[in-house]
């Protein structure tokens, strides 16, 4: 049975209020009150607790001019704003940890934790078979949302598939004090390679104090050319890329023999109407190059050994992690925008409701 919905707050929803040209401001999002959804058999109602923010977002909110862009764009004016996919209907993608309020599914009962839905509001209804069943005891809520989501698996994937580091090479990160950066470096100095990132202002302590990369570029201060040319005396092996742009085609044209390319994400033209041309193939050749992008769920099945791996990371100190909350569904769209301009250090999360198991400690 669900509860009474007026025993329950208010469903406040975001919706898109604009399509934006450039930099989405405040006013391309609406707040919005939403009924309580009702979940029918087979089906679970739960609360959110965090809800995860992602660059992506960004990429699929409507172009100005109603079609999708090369970088995609498939929300329209007065949808609600997703968060995750659940491609292929695995959970691991989706947007939110919750609280079970009600279920009509037999595996779920009111008070277990989940990870599922994706739109941007505070009650979700959703199939079981697309929601995960989170043991709170064995990891905090919020790691399920940061670092045992789906970001640092990102940065797992891209360097166990792609990257491949080895000992004594040279890895260069960007966005390395972001979510998915900040997990590749540290992986990639746990294979024995230097690593280099490339981060904002003091940002970049953060990411050799903390973190423990071999050095830090400020892409604020000065031109990236240089500034890789002297952390990168013997050129660079492995370019993690999470940004494109120039700072992309700066470490491709520093890529040694047999370099790889890592093109994990291009948060730098997200809010560009045309996307870059990329590098030229002639140095791909010359090189022997291997330049590869990869999308997340193709790689699911490295997720149990990721997961493994990386809670026996952290149970040794190797990783070290950090997440950024920010209070308040209403502030979901300020958490983007601020991702976007770089504002957060870690995983950008909202906490949509209280966490009951913080609350209990
Ligand atoms: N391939 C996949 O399956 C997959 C899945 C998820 C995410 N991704 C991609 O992974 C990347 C990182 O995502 P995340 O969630 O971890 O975000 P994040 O790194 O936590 O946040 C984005 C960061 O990008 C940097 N940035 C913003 N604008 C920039 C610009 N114009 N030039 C250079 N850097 C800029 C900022 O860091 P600084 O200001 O410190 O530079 C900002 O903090 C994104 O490109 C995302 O799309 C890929």
């Amino acid at each position: 049975m669900a509860p009474a919905s007026n025993q329950l707050g208010p469903n406040i929803g975001v919706r898109v209020a604009g399509a934006p040209a450039g930099s989405p401001t405040p006013s391309d999002f609406e707040l919005t009150e939403l009924p309580i959804p009702e979940p029918a058999d087979g089906e679970v109602l739960f609360r959110s607790i965090y809800m995860g923010i992602e660059p992506s977002m960004r990429r699929r909110m409507p172009s100005p001019v109603g079609a999708p862009g090369p970088l995609g764009g498939q929300m329209q004016v007065g949808d609600l704003m997703t968060a995750g996919q659940i491609p292929l209907g695995d959970p691991l993608f989706a947007g939110h940890v919750g609280e079970v309020i009600a279920s009509r599914h037999p595996d779920f009962a009111p008070g277990d934790f989940v990870k599922g839905g994706s739109e941007w509001q505070v009650y979700h209804v959703a199939p079981g078979r697309l929601l995960r069943k989170l043991n709170p005891k064995a990891a905090p809520l919020r790691h399920e949302m940061g670092v045992l989501g789906q970001s640092p698996f990102v940065a797992y994937c891209g360097l166990e598939r792609i990257g491949q580091p080895k000992s004594g090479e040279t890895v260069v990160v960007s966005a390395a004090a972001g979510a998915v950066g900040s997990a590749a470096g540290q992986i990639a100095k746990i294979a024995g390679a230097r690593v280099v990132g490339i981060a904002s202002g003091d940002k970049c302590r953060h990411v050799v104090e903390e973190l423990g990369f071999d050095a830090c570029i400020d892409r604020t201060v000065g031109p990236i050319v240089p500034a890789l040319d002297r952390e990168c005396p013997n050129g660079i092996d492995v370019y993690f890329d999470n940004v494109g742009g120039e700072i992309q085609r700066a470490c491709f044209d520093r890529l040694n023999d047999f370099g790889r390319l890592v093109v994990c994400g291009m948060v730098s033209e997200y809010n560009a109407p045309e996307s870059d041309h990329g590098p030229p193939l002639r140095p791909v050749l010359r090189k022997r190059l291997r330049i590869e992008g990869f999308v997340v769920w193709d790689h699911l099945d490295l997720y149990p050994e990721y997961r493994r791996r990386m809670k026996a990371w952290m149970r040794e100190g190797r990783l070290k992690y950090r997440d950024h909350l920010v209070d308040g569904l209403e502030n979901a769209p300020g958490a983007l925008i601020g991702l976007l301009r770089g504002e957060n250090v870690g995983k950008m999360i909202v906490r949509v409701s209280d966490d009951p198991t913080c609350l209990t400690r």
